[in-house]
């Protein structure tokens, strides 16, 4: 095997891409693993002083070769020009939105995105910049079709959705709102870069919390933005004047992420699936939210859209909120959290009337966690 730099252009190949790409043994004498740039400042030789050319790292809240490391791989695997990585999800979220729409403008947003997204929409852009925002279903594409007005800038996805994991389709979506200037971002947090590529169908930026399925370990908080070259070097502008940029120790843990994420997800992905159909034939399960299910209403834009399914899924008790809420109590293996992502499982309430329950099913051993789950249903 040559020990040189790999020149990658396998970019339609992602576990080549998880596993190697930045790989450059020759100068970091030999090792497998890049070293940490746990630094700062990168200084100039004098004889370079007065050129106009930007060194690519000069001060680390603009670019740090670790973070940069991090950002060529989910560039790569979204098959998008450029990433930024971001020191949370909601960092990348924010600072895709900034560079999208300015005071005044309307924004489209599916009205069961992740709350704080929301918050982030009504509190800043809506309450400090007169923005104007309309909360949507996003299932069929009229809902976008009859809510854009003439000062619309931005349609803000999350497919599949939180909670209740409605899909939106992403094609047609990016195909109505190019033409017209209107941008888009979709939250891809939940299929991952491997298992959905939005901007292979049209859409603008994809955005990720990184401290779910990408780090994968609980143990980061990160986030990153992709897109093309032209759009990406406004969300730079952001990043570097608002000062998101994520942190080198935690790009590398990311990196590390990156290197099990295909073997997770296959793990997560199946354990989850099996999970939910048992869900479904329990009598004390009403109905069970979950994009791989046969029974999932969008089931057929999910096999178009999306090469895989991961693990969050939601379910409808036949019993009120406080029961459902006494179901996740007597939950062993589940600890109750509002992550997802990891290796462990996890479980929230609705914060509703209803008695809907949120799963994230991780890597314990399948039976371990339906014996848990089926002694606490029984009790229903
Ligand atoms: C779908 C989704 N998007 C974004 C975020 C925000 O990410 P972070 O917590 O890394 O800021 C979360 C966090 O739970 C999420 O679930």
């Amino acid at each position: 095997m040559a020990t040189g730099s790999r020149p990658f252009e396998l970019r339609d190949n992602d576990a080549d891409i998880l596993a190697h790409l930045g790989d450059d043994y020759e100068r970091y004498e030999g090792a497998v693993i890049q070293p940490i740039f746990m630094n700062s400042l990168h200084v100039t030789p004098k004889d370079q002083m007065d050129s106009s050319v930007p060194r690519r790292f000069a001060y680390g809240r603009v670019s740090n070769p670790t973070v940069d490391l991090f950002e060529r791989k989910i560039a790569a695997l979204e098959r998008g020009d450029k990433a930024l990585a971001f020191a949370s999800g909601m960092a990348a979220i924010s600072s895709a939105m900034l560079a999208c729409v300015k005071a005044g403008d309307h924004i489209v947003c599916v009205e069961n995105a992740y709350g704080p997204t929301r918050v982030f929409i009504d509190e800043f852009l809506v309450g400090k910049f007169g923005c104007e925002a309309t909360y949507v279903d996003g299932r069929e594409l009229s809902d976008f079709i009859d809510n854009v007005k003439p000062s619309t800038s931005l349609i803000y996805l999350e497919s599949p959705v939180s909670m209740l994991f409605k899909l939106q389709d992403l094609r047609a979506v990016a195909d109505f709102a190019r033409p017209r200037g209107i941008r888009t971002i979709v939250d891809n947090s939940w299929a991952t870069p491997l298992y959905q590529k939005p901007l292979a169908m049209g859409i603008d930026l994809s955005v990720h919390t990184v401290s779910k399925y990408i780090a994968g370990h609980s143990d980061v908080i990160a986030g990153v933005c992709v897109g093309g070259e032209s759009i990406m070097k406004d969300v730079h502008r952001v990043r570097e004047f608002y000062g998101g940029i994520l942190q080198p120790m935690e790009a590398w843990l990311c990196i590390r992420g990156l290197r099990s994420l295909g073997v997770r997800l296959k793990a997560h992905e199946s354990a989850a699936l099996e999970i939910a159909k048992r869900l479904e034939q329990h009598p004390a399960v009403k109905t069970v939210n979950h994009p791989g299910l046969d029974s999932f209403p969008q089931r057929e834009l999910a096999r178009r859209q999306m090469t895989g399914t991961t693990s969050p899924l939601s379910f409808e008790l036949n019993c009120a909120n406080a029961d459902a809420r006494g179901f996740v109590k007597r939950l062993e293996w589940f600890n109750v959290g509002p992550s997802w992502g990891g290796f462990e499982s996890m479980a929230v309430v609705s914060g509703g009337e209803d008695s809907l329950v949120r799963i994230h099913v991780g890597l314990e051993d399948i039976e371990t966690l339906w014996d848990d789950l089926k002694r606490s249903l029984d009790q229903i």
